[in-house]
């Protein structure tokens, strides 16, 4: 590499401003009056499902996330001395880490497994054996395991909370969080009654995707901010949903609609949210390849692109540069996102609410 070169990649900016999707989370304080008691529900609770929320609880944890997000240099360690057991069996880089990094923040400590052929599983013991120790050493347990039934598994014996951060095909309630998160930080106008409803595709399947499951769960507590829907898919298989899936959610007012005629539709869409993976078994299985995502795509001139990550050839790297991207604002917010929940299950709110 020449000289000149080099010198130019040494020299980055640290504004995060620069960035799109970046909205002031100021904004949604002002759209959410403050009522902490929503929050008290998640004292005593493992995060297992999407189901589990309350429109209540929901928008306080994306008020306390806005606040945390709004102050970063005033977070107070409301988790200093409690200890974090981080427990993830798949690869991830986006939920470890900003799990991570939110216990990091809140002042505590991490224990973290990366494989689980490291603990007793491999010599064959019990997921409600690892959960009783579990009880013992930490404060709080994040676990991902390609298996569904891990964390309803170790949760009959679990006296600390515990966390889904991603079970096989089937949920992956914190990423929805984080979603729904930006959505609001985005047009926090969609949390008054004037505000315009929104017209949504969704590039994925939700009976195989668990973060489009785990969103539509979180969506249907809101059908009032959402014209529409759209599963937008390849026709290559009849089952998109689960049984009762379309059915469970569409009787909570959302209405969904289903297509292939990608082009179409993107223009109508004020919110893109596109997935190609899923995590089935101890692979992953890639979907809907013939959608691809850049900065020819015909969207909306405002609207927004959002992906959980990892991306594959789905989104181009030339919508990084564009007012489309908000899937790094996606993932960034994530961290406040999952400090704000944190927060909560460890009891520890009323250390936080005057402070920040
Ligand atoms: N969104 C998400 O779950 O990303 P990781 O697999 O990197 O954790």
């Amino acid at each position: 590499m020449v000289d000149s070169q080099l010198k130019e990649k040494v020299s980055f900016s640290r504004d995060t401003l620069d960035v799109y999707g970046d909205a002031h989370p100021k904004a949604l304080l002002r759209c959410i009056v403050e009522d902490g008691d929503h929050l008290k529900s998640l004292e005593s609770q493992h995060i297992f499902s999407s189901d589990q929320f309350s429109k209540d609880t929901l928008l306080q944890l994306f008020r306390l996330a806005a606040k945390y997000e709004s102050n970063p240099e005033r977070f107070s360690t409301p988790l200093k001395g409690k200890i974090l057991i981080s427990a993830f069996y798949e690869p991830s880089t986006r939920t470890r880490l900003s799990f991570e990094s939110a216990w990091h923040r809140l002042g505590g400590d991490i224990m973290s497994i990366t494989d689980r052929a490291t603990t007793g599983i491999a010599k064959g013991e019990s997921l409600g054996d690892v959960a009783e120790m579990f009880n013992n050493y930490g404060d709080c347990v994040v676990l991902r395991d390609s298996s569904e039934n891990s964390v309803q598994e170790m949760m009959d014996s679990l006296r600390i909370p515990i966390i889904n951060a991603g079970n096989g095909i089937d949920e992956h309630p914190t990423q929805a969080l984080a979603d729904l998160y930006t959505i609001y930080k985005w047009r926090p106008e969609l949390l008054e009654r004037s505000g315009k409803k929104i017209k949504v595709g969704i590039i994925g399947v939700p009976n195989k995707m668990r973060t489009v499951r785990s969103l539509l769960k979180l969506f249907s507590f809101f059908p009032e901010v959402f014209e529409e829907i759209v599963i937008i898919h390849d026709g290559s298989s009849n089952l998109i949903f689960d049984d009762n899936q379309r059915e469970q959610l569409e009787s909570r007012g959302l209405k969904l609609t289903l297509t292939t005629k990608f082009s179409a539709v993107l223009p109508e869409l004020d919110v893109v949210y596109i997935n190609a993976i899923a995590w089935v078994g101890n692979d992953y299985e890639s979907f809907g390849e013939s959608f691809v995502l850049n900065d020819q795509s015909p969207l909306k001139k405002d609207a927004i692109v959002l992906h959980p990550l990892a991306r594959g050839d789905e989104l181009d790297a030339s919508l990084d540069e564009t007012p489309h991207n908000w899937y790094f604002a996606q993932a960034r917010g994530a961290v406040f996102l999952r400090m704000a929940l944190l927060t909560c299950m460890c009891q520890r709110m009323e250390r936080v609410m005057d402070v920040i």
